[in-house]
């Protein structure tokens, strides 16, 4: 018996009876995606399952006219609306270019009905710091279609982070904790998830406004009921043991350890105090904590995130105390919730596989006696997986996930085998395992490997890629009447080139070096998490993207199709990325090699061209709002209710994308390719370099002495809230910017 079908007793229905029709909140999805046919689909929950086991749909088309959608959940029924809107009517809805579902004018017949049975019984969706890196300034509006996203791609099992620092509020406050004290805790709104993990605590450049805090809150009440409304089941945060330092003031017998130092920041900021979870009020608090938060949503979940070793050290390795933190933990969380399931990434295992040896990783997993009272995310399952080294984590249920990207860094990048076939051999090999999903620190772009897992999870062999891909592009660009070839043509060369690394020393969205601080060494060739090496041939890119512009003139609807011009900006981006690369090693070599007396002017030469690269690709990137600087930070602007907390917000904004920390502690880490960053941030840094090269011997060169000054400059950039206007400048679309663009740089792009 597959371990699923235990759960499935163990786990109670999670969604809260509500009094409208089980199927109101899915017929609200058709009506704010395809108004037109709101009427023309027909819904219906047979054999009702609850969370936990395998969902099934068929849809049909009788001759009612009607679309008939069955499924045994909401979730079911979600993902075969899906199938059909994509396999059949050819129209999808999309992170960044929004809904294209009302793009069907007549709903297709169906020959024969569709039917689908889900492989896995949990779609997992986000990473902790998601929330941070790519939803910290969201709307409503946002979070709706994010929503409807998930739903139909069958998601079911969704990280629901937003607004607990209302929570954490409350339960601080109602154990005599000031407002000063707790706010010395909790870390600003673009840096909350690295709180949430206590990797870090208090805020710099200023203080969480609590007015922010109420306004997250109310946020959530909406995204949790739409969750719900839609069949997921949020994960809902649990207490984890971080707590202000102010707590021995109001405990004074508290048992406390200090959490270990993150990432070389100042102490103010890390080393995070954490409460004993066999002191008998970390219990307390976290009943209190369960307690509000069901309060504020309903009992709609019996799932809750917990992280306490995420990139910290435990204070001890001694497997009684591991086993002795995890089994107070549990105890306290079935205190607080007797159905409780304690869900944890995996990522600590990963990070930090020196500490984490197998017996230590069995004594945590083992305080949890119930193996499924727990839920283990494996979090970078398709380049750094543990589930083998751990037996399975020791038998506690597991869910398969695609990491995929860090810290929303941008880079064209998939690895179409590994997503199609290794989940299915995990499958065939691990018993306790349970889910598929995604776990992005940033939903950056590259959205058909985030689809095609998602697909996977419906499909009991390795997906058919080819197929996969040129079904994918029929849907993309509808509304634009007929495919040119030439778009079917550029996405299988992505496919086999871009979309297939298999070299897992590099094994994520690759980082252009044009985005990090300017060095004669170190930029190229960079492996692991941020690699900056190419693992295919940039001639492919360049060939595809070749091929995908020459569609547009074939057919010119293309021009107005927002996805063509989605996808038309990043490749070009990506192009002109990789173009730089030859243009910094010129640079280097002419400083390099070049008499005293050429120096300066063959390295002033060559700094030219390559800053003007960089001005081509501002102008590309500005032809439209997803690639704006502008865009991210009047989001961060518009999310505070209050005028006088915009500028602090602006501040958070520009300083995750940059210094990342108050005096750059993982500088460049979340860099994007933005218009107005390009132009504003990373060509003054490179200009810097230039003048440094042409005005320094080779001799006297000194890394350390550029960096310092240029610091300087970068934190006066953080508070520079007059820059982001500057890319306010008028927007040329990308049809008009790119013929200039290849004119100038024709010979670099080699064609
Ligand atoms: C929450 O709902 C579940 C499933 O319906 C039920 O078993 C549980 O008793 C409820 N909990 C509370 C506190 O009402
Ligand atoms: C519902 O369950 C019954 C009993 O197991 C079965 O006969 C029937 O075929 C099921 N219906 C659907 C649509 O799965
Ligand atoms: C934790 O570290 C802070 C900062 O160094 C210090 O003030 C505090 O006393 C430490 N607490 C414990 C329990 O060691
Ligand atoms: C673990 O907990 C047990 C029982 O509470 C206790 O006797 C033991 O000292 C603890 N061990 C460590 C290392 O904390
Ligand atoms: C299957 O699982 C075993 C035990 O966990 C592991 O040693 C082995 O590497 C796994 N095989 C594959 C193909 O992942
Ligand atoms: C991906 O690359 C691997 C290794 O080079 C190769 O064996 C495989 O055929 C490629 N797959 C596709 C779909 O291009
Ligand atoms: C898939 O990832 C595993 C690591 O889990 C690696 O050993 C394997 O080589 C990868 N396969 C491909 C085709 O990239
Ligand atoms: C994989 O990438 C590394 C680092 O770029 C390189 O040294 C190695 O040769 C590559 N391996 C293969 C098989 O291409
Ligand atoms: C490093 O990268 C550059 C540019 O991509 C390439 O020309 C060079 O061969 C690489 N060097 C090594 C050692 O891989
Ligand atoms: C340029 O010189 C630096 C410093 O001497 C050296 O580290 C680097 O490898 C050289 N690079 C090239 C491309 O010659
Ligand atoms: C930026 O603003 C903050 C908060 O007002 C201030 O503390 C800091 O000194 C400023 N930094 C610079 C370089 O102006
Ligand atoms: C602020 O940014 C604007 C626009 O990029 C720039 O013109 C100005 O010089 C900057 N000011 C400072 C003090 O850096």
């Amino acid at each position: 018996m597959r371990l699923y079908s235990i759960l499935s007793c163990a786990i109670a229905l999670g969604v809260a009876a509500a009094s409208s029709p089980p199927t109101a909140g899915i017929e609200a999805l058709v009506q704010r995606r395809l108004p037109q046919h709101a009427g023309a689909f027909e819904f219906r929950i047979v054999n009702a399952t609850a969370i936990g086991e395998i969902d099934s749909y068929t849809v049909s088309t009788p001759r009612n006219g009607k679309v008939q959608v069955e499924g045994n959940s909401l979730s079911a029924l979600a993902t075969g609306l899906h199938r059909y809107l994509v396999d059949v009517a050819h129209v999808d809805i999309y992170w960044y270019i929004g809904n294209r579902l009302d793009l069907v004018s007549k709903l297709p017949h169906l020959s024969a009905p569709l039917t689908s049975s889900s492989i896995v019984p949990y779609r997992y969706h986000f990473n902790t710091v998601t929330t941070s890196y790519t939803s910290a300034f969201w709307t409503w509006e946002d979070w709706e279609l994010q929503l409807d996203w998930m739903a139909l791609r069958g998601i079911n099992l969704p990280l629901a982070w937003i607004g607990v620092e209302k929570i954490f509020t409350e339960i601080f406050q109602e154990i005599g904790l000031t407002d000063n004290e707790i706010l010395d805790f909790l870390s600003g709104p673009a840096f909350l998830a690295w709180n949430h993990f206590g990797n870090i605590q208090g805020s710099w450049g200023g203080s969480l406004p609590f007015s922010w805090i109420d306004s997250q809150f109310e946020l959530q009440k909406k995204i949790v009921r739409r969750m719900v409304e839609l069949g997921m089941t949020p994960i809902l945060p649990a207490f984890p043991g971080f707590v202000p330092r102010a707590i021995s003031r109001v405990f004074p017998d508290v048992s406390i350890v200090n959490g270990s130092t993150w990432e070389a920041f100042p102490t103010a900021y890390t080393d995070d105090t954490f409460m004993d979870p066999l002191d008998p009020r970390f219990t307390q608090l976290q009943k209190s904590f369960i307690a509000k938060q069901t309060a504020a949503y309903g009992n709609v979940t019996k799932f809750y995130t917990l992280d306490q070793f995420n990139e910290n050290n435990p204070f001890s390795g001694d497997t009684d105390y591991l086993r002795n933190v995890s089994r107070g933990n549990w105890q306290a969380l079935k205190a607080a919730d007797t159905n409780a399931i304690w869900v944890m990434q995996g990522w600590l295992f990963t990070s930090n596989s020196a500490f984490w040896t197998n017996s230590r990783i069995e004594a945590y997993l083992g305080g949890v006696s119930v193996d499924e009272d727990m839920l283990i995310l494996d979090l970078a399952s398709e380049s750094q997986p543990q589930w083998q080294r751990t037996n399975s984590y020791y038998g506690k249920p597991w869910v398969w996930c695609e990491i995929h990207g860090y810290g929303g860094n941008m880079g064209l990048y998939g690895q179409i085998m590994n997503i199609t076939e290794n989940p299915i051999a995990a499958l065939h090999n691990s018993t306790s395992l349970v889910g598929f999903g995604l776990s992005m620190e940033g939903q950056e772009g590259n959205e058909i490997v985030y689809d095609l897992l998602l697909d996977q999870a419906w499909t009991e062999t390795p997906i058919d890629t080819e197929a996969y891909f040129h079904d994918w592009v029929t849907a993309r660009y509808a509304g634009s009447n007929s495919i040119p070839d030439e778009i079917y043509t550029a996405w299988d060369t992505l496919r086999t080139t871009v979309y297939n690394n298999t070299n897992l020393t590099s094994n994520a969205v690759p980082k252009s070096i044009l985005e990090l601080i300017p060095s004669t060494t170190g930029l190229l060739n960079r492996t692991g998490h941020h690699p900056t090496t190419i693992n295919y041939n940039p001639d492919d890119m360049v060939r595809a993207w070749d091929l995908f512009y020459a569609a547009g003139f074939r057919n010119p609807a293309l021009w107005f199709n927002p996805a063509y011009d989605f996808d038309l900006v990043d490749m070009s981006r990506q192009v002109l990325a990789n173009a730089f690369i030859p243009i910094y090693q010129d640079l280097i070599t002419a400083y390099n090699t070049s008499s005293s007396a050429q120096r300066a002017s063959s390295v002033r030469t060559i700094g030219a061209k390559l800053i003007s690269l960089l001005y081509s690709l501002d102008a590309v990137l500005q032809s439209n709002p997803h690639f704006r600087l502008s865009t991210w930070l009047s989001a961060a602007r518009s999310s505070s209710p209050t005028k006088t907390a915009q500028d602090f917000l602006e501040y958070e904004a520009r300083n995750q994308i940059t210094l990342w920390g108050p005096t750059g502690q993982i500088s460049d880490y979340a860099s994007k390719s933005w218009a107005g960053l390009v132009s504003s941030y990373y060509i003054p840094r490179w200009q810097k370099f230039v003048e440094y090269l042409a005005t320094t011997e080779p001799a006297e060169y000194n890394q350390q002495t550029f960096q310092k000054g240029l610091l300087e400059w970068e934190l006066q950039w953080q508070n520079n809230t007059s820059a982001g206007k500057a890319d306010e400048k008028t927007v040329t679309s990308i049809q008009n910017v790119l013929p200039g663009v290849i004119k100038q740089w024709e010979e670099v792009f080699s064609f």
